[in-house]
C-alpha cells in the first residue's frame, strides 16, 4: 500500500484531534482510500512538555525547515494558529511544492487569496474546511453539492466558545467568567480568547463564507462586529421574558447588488431553529434558490470535531494525489463580485435603559423615538416603588430601523434628565 507522508506544524488542541482521528480510524481510512497516511514529523518547539498524547518522540522536530525540506513529505498541516508565522509557514510549504491543509480562519481570512495564488503557481492544493464551523463540512457543501444555488441569506452560529458561554448563562445562570474558563478548559476557545468573545473569530469565518458564496471580498475588519462581553444576565432574562434567546449570530444578506453583513449578539425568537443551537454546537442556515432553506448543524469547536475536519481535508488531498490531480482550477475563495456593501442593514432592536422612575419619563423617551420615526413594538419598565428617585431598567423593542439612525435617537434620549444611561442595544431577529 502506498504511504503518503505528512508533516504537521503544531501539537495543540486541533493537532491532537487530527492525530487521534487518523490513528483511531486508520484501518477504515486505508480501506476507503487505498493509502496509508503517516504523520512523520511534527513541529513541537517544546518537546520536553507533556502534551497529554502518546506520540513517538522521534516524530518531533523543533525546526519547521525539517518539514519543508523533507522531500518525502507531500502534505503540510498548519495548526499553529495566529496570522503572520502561520501564513509564512504555509507560503513556504506551498512554495516547496507541498499541499497544505489548515484550520486557520484568521490566516485564511487575511491571506487566503495570496495563498491560493501561490498554491496554483506551485501546482499544489490548499484546503481549509476546518477553518469554518469546526466539524461541519460547510465549505465542501458550498463548493460541491450546493454549487448550483444562488443564496440570498447566510445565518450562522460560527463560534463554539461564545455559544457555550451564552448557553451556560441562559440555561444555568452561570457567571460569564466561569463559563469562559470552562470553555477554555474544554478546548473550545482560542489560545487568547479575545478573538472569540469579541466576535472577531466569527467575523473571520463569515468573511470566508461571504467570499465563497458571494465572491465578494469583505475583510473581517469591515464587518460591523460586536461580541458578547457586555451581555448582562439582565439582558438574558429580559430576552426570555419577551420570548427570545440571545445568540451571537453572523448574518449576510444579498438584496440585488447590495450586500449586508454583521456579527452581533441577537435576540432570536425562541421558536426559531437557531434558538435551539446550544453549547459548542454551531449551525449554518442558508437560503438557496434551488435547494430552498437548509441548515447544517454540528460541533463547531473542540479537538476531535475540528480534527475530524482537518483529517477529512488530508484524505481529500491524498485522493487528489492518487489521481494525479495537481491543483484547483477554480480556487474556492473569490473576490471578483461587484457588490455594493451596505453595512449591517435595517433591523428590529432591543434597547435596555437605566432611567429614574418618575412621571413623564416614558413620555419623553417615547416622543424622541417618535420624532425620529422609530416605532415601539414592546416595552417593559420595572417598578421604582413610586419613589420618584429609584433607577430602574426600561426595555424597548423597536421596529426596523437603521443602526446609525437609532444611535442618533439614543444620543438624544441619553440627554433626557430621567435617563441615566443606555445599557445595551442588541439586534432582534425577525
Ligand atoms: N475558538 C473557536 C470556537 C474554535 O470557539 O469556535 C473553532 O474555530
Amino acid at each position: 500500500m502506498e504511504t503518503i507522508k505528512i508533516g504537521m506544524l503544531g501539537i495543540g488542541t486541533v493537532a491532537k484531534g487530527t492525530y487521534r482521528t487518523l490513528e483511531m480510524n486508520r484501518r477504515k481510512i486505508e480501506e476507503a482510500t487505498g493509502v496509508s497516511l503517516e504523520i512523520t514529523k511534527i513541529l513541537n518547539r517544546h518537546p520536553e512538555r507533556d502534551r497529554g498524547i502518546d506520540i513517538p518522540k522521534e516524530k518531533y522536530v523543533t525546526d519547521a525547515d525539517e518539514i519543508f525540506h523533507d522531500p518525502e513529505i507531500q502534505i503540510v498541516v498548519e495548526l499553529i494558529g495566529g496570522i503572520d508565522t502561520a501564513t509564512e509557514y504555509m507560503a513556504q510549504a506551498l512554495a516547496s511544492g507541498k499541499h497544505v491543509v489548515t484550520a486557520n480562519k484568521a490566516a485564511i481570512m487575511a491571506n487566503g487569496q495570496m495563498l491560493q495564488e501561490l498554491a496554483q503557481e506551485n501546482h499544489v492544493l490548499l484546503r481549509f474546511e476546518a477553518s469554518v464551523a469546526g466539524g461541519i463540512p460547510i465549505l465542501t457543501a458550498i463548493q460541491d453539492p450546493l454549487a448550483a444555488n444562488e443564496f440570498s441569506e447566510i445565518l450562522g452560529i460560527l463560534n463554539g466558545t461564545t455559544n457555550y458561554i451564552l448557553t451556560q448563562m441562559t440555561e444555568h445562570g452561570t457567571n460569564y467568567a466561569v463559563a469562559l474558563r470552562d470553555a477554555q478548559e474544554k478546548g473550545f476557545a482560542e489560545a487568547d480568547p479575545t478573538a472569540d468573545v469579541e466576535g472577531i473569530d466569527m467575523g473571520n469565518k463569515l468573511s470566508i463564507l461571504i467570499s465563497m458564496i458571494y465572491g465578494f471580498g469583505l475583510p473581517q475588519s469591515q464587518i460591523p462586529t460586536k461580541g458578547i462581553t457586555d451581555i448582562a444576565s439582565a439582558d438574558i432574562e429580559f430576552a426570555k421574558e419577551f420570548g427570545y434567546r440571545i445568540k451571537l449570530l453572523a448574518s449576510a444578506k444579498k438584496k440585488g447588488s447590495k450586500l449586508e453583513a454583521s456579527v452581533q449578539p441577537t435576540l432570536v425568537p425562541e421558536d426559531h431553529v437557531m434558538a435551539g443551537i446550544n453549547n459548542e454546537y454551531n449551525a449554518v442556515y442558508l437560503s438557496g434558490n434551488a435547494v430552498g432553506d437548509l441548515m447544517l448543524y454540528g460541533k463547531g469547536a473542540g479537538s476531535m470535531p475540528t480534527g475530524s475536519a482537518v483529517a477529512g481535508d488530508i484524505i481529500s488531498v491524498a485522493r487528489e494525489i492518487q489521481k494525479g490531480s495537481a491543483y484547483d482550477l477554480t480556487p474556492p475563495l473569490r473576490y471578483d463580485a461587484k457588490l455594493y456593501y451596505n453595512g449591517e442593514g435595517n433591523s428590529k432592536y432591543y434597547i435596555r435603559l437605566a432611567a429614574v422612575d418618575r412621571p413623564g419619563m416614558l413620555g419623553r423617551i417615547g416622543s424622541v423615538f417618535g420624532r425620529h420615526g422609530i416605532g415601539i413594538q414592546t416595552m417593559i419598565q420595572r417598578s421604582g416603588g413610586n419613589s420618584y428617585s429609584k433607577t430602574v431598567p426600561v426595555i424597548f423593542i423597536v421596529y426596523d430601523i437603521n443602526r446609525s439612525n437609532l444611535q442618533t435617537a439614543l444620543n438624544e434620549i441619553e440627554q433626557e434628565k430621567s435617563v441615566m444611561s443606555v445599557e445595551n442595544v442588541l439586534r432582534v431577529l425577525k
